[in-house]
């Protein structure tokens, strides 16, 4: 069996020489390394040095322009790796930030277990995010991963770090024409277009060995119009619902107040109404694929609970603000309401409709759930 190890990197010179020893020490025969570069300094020259010395094939593409950035560079070792007729290709860091130990462990684990990807994870297990700097790094990390997997519970269910940039491919599996690479998430790329029997290995991202991070806020940036690129899931639908509902909470206001009702009880009404509304447009239009299992019940006591808990809490939230640090309530009340729609949408898709973890085999196909072998207790009851 064959694995390319394919690298991107973008001024790493540093970290070439020690890289390719520790690959060379832990690959098995028949292995070779592909860097895909795009630096603006001496890396390639470095590369073709330590290629000429290297125990085992080290081949070299240098992008003239680094079209997609990191990912672009990634699809471009994919292309490659394919067109050598490889059988695993396994995607690392330049900067021994992900242990080259754990490569063929990776490959071990995608071939054993049929897998058509192995997800080097940081949140899995034993994993760590340690060598992330700062805390400032692993809250976007953390928040960017929570917001992906909510807007693919399905594809992502079996992903604990979609963010991640270390991870084993079966080639031929993706179709490489059809992602749209830009900024660093490329497995996040992969994952979101394709079907894919998905298991995860936990791993330590270590301290970076030599030079520094070439990440930005650019590519934070670019992580946001992927995903709306991506066409954000299932956010759109329930921002559609979430606005529709907005509407109608104000008709709803606007009747029974021209009915006499005092504005209160009229406020109370309309917002337990359109909570309703809203909880059932979303089971049909929204999760409509995600109910299997559970109870209506039981989704709809949690989405009640949660919306009447986060409207009183904002309602506090905007007097505090409004009265104590920022004078203007409606820019407030538009910033919170965003907020809100934002939390609201998290926790439906992570809580109220939370897919089960599968077998890799049955991935993305739910229906088949019922066929594992549990313990005999009704549908309803099995998923909690
Ligand atoms: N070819 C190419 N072109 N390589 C690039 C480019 C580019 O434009 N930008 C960065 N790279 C290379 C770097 O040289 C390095 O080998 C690798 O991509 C990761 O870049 P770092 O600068 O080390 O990124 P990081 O450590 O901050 O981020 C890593 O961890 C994140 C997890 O939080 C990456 O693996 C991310 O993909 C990952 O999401
Ligand atoms: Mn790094």
């Amino acid at each position: 069996m064959s694995v390319t190890v394919v690298v991107p990197t973008y001024n790493e010179g540093p970290n070439v020489a020690e890289l390719v020893r520790r690959l060379a020490a832990t690959l098995p025969d028949g292995s070779d390394v592909l860097f895909v570069d795009d630096s603006r300094d001496d890396t390639p020259q470095i590369i073709s040095d330590v290629a000429a010395r290297a125990p085992l094939p080290v081949r070299l593409i240098h992008r003239p322009e680094a079209v997609g950035g990191l990912s672009g560079a990634v699809v471009e070792g994919l292309r490659a790796a394919e067109a050598a007729g490889t059988d695993w290709v396994v995607v690392m860091d330049g900067d021994l930030q992900h242990p080259p130990e754990l490569v063929p462990a990776l490959v071990e684990r995608g071939r054993a277990s049929d897998a058509d990807v192995v997800v080097a994870s940081r949140y899995t297990g034993a994993g760590d995010a340690g060598g992330l700097d700062g805390r400032r790094r692993k809250l976007v990390s953390k928040v960017s991963g929570l917001l992906a997997r909510s807007m693919f519970p399905v594809r992502l269910r079996n992903v604990t770090d979609p963010m991640t940039g270390f991870f084993a491919l079966r080639t031929g599996r993706v179709d490489l024409d059809a992602l749209r690479p830009r900024g660093f998430k490329i497995l996040l790329e992969v994952l979101a277009r394709t079907r894919l029997a998905v298991v995860e290995e936990p791993f330590v991202f270590g301290e970076r060995y030599a030079g520094e991070s070439k990440a930005s806020f650019a590519n934070g940036v670019r992580y946001v119009q992927q995903l709306w690129g991506l066409r954000f899931g299932r956010l759109s639908p329930f921002a559609v619902i979430g606005a529709l509902g907005a509407v109608l909470n104000l008709l709803i206001l606007w009747a029974l107040q021209s009915a006499g009702v005092h504005y209160l009880p009229a406020v109370i009404a309309s917002n337990g109404l359109t909570i309703v509304t809203n909880f059932l447009l979303q089971e049909r239009f929204v999760f409509r694929d995600l109910r299997d299992g559970g109870s209506m019940g039981r989704r709809f006591v949690q989405s009640f609970a949660f919306n009447g808990t986060e409207a009183v809490i904002r309602t506090l939230l905007l007097w505090w603000i409004v009265e104590a640090a920022f004078p203007h309530p409606e820019l407030v009340q538009a910033g919170l309401i965003l907020v809100a729609f934002l939390v609201r949408f998290v926790f439906h898709a992570q809580v109220v409709y939370k897919p089960r973890r599968t077998a890799p085999a049955l991935d993305e196909m739910p229906s088949l759930d019922t066929l594992r072998p549990v313990r005999p207790v009704r549908p309803e009851a099995e998923e909690r």
